[in-house]
């Protein structure tokens, strides 16, 4: 697997650090005392196990399946919610985490139909986001790394449904594609 990646963007040591600091973050902004936290699955699956365990509250964590990618490289432009039903959030504090911002597309559709369903306060957090003009009207409230307008994989980033389990952030050789 290691010998498909051409460059290591983000090393483990780093993501580590840099989760410290989000989680303290998020611990200072939220009110009350139960964050309800939504992961996007499944790219946002190792950080959000990373970045959950750093909250020294009360967390209720949801999963949510949304598609845009389809495993290739390119977003589709629409964002498919896969689930019959969403997490109960009316009333509720709110925390989106998903793995990249890129259009822009998912974010803005989860934080829309979330607030749609109640939510009294919809935060986001991102891993990575991509430095470039968005698609749809969002930008992440916690964002762990900008990076270039790439394709990356590892920290729960596939392609094709591989290469999450890396511990870093990398891209991958031309040939790997
Ligand atoms: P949008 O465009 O809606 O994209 O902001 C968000 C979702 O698209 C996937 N995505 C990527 N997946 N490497 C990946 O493995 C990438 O470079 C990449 N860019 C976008 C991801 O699922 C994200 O939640």
């Amino acid at each position: 697997m290691e010998d498909d990646v051409e460059r290591v963007l983000i090393a483990e040591d780093v993501i580590d650090k840099r989760l410290d600091v989000l989680a303290r973050h998020i611990e200072k902004d939220f009110p009350g005392e139960v964050i309800q936290v939504v992961v996007l699955l499944k790219g946002a699956l190792v950080f959000a196990a990373d970045l959950t365990r750093r909250l020294p509250r009360m967390l209720e964590i949801e999963c949510i399946n949304v598609a845009s990618y389809h495993g290739g490289m390119e977003t589709t432009g629409t964002v498919n919610f896969l689930d019959h039903k969403l997490p109960e959030v009316k009333g509720r504090q709110v925390l989106v985490l998903d793995d990249i911002l890129d259009t822009g597309l998912t974010l803005k559709a989860v934080v829309d139909r979330l607030k749609e369903e109640g939510a009294a306060q919809v935060k986001t957090a991102v891993l990575l986001a991509k430095d470039k003009e968005r698609n749809a009207d969002v930008e992440a409230d916690y964002v762990g790394f900008f990076i270039g307008d790439e394709f990356v994989i590892g920290y729960g980033l596939d392609y094709q449904g591989r290469y999450r389990n890396l511990p870093y952030v990398g891209t991958l050789k031309p040939e790997a594609v």
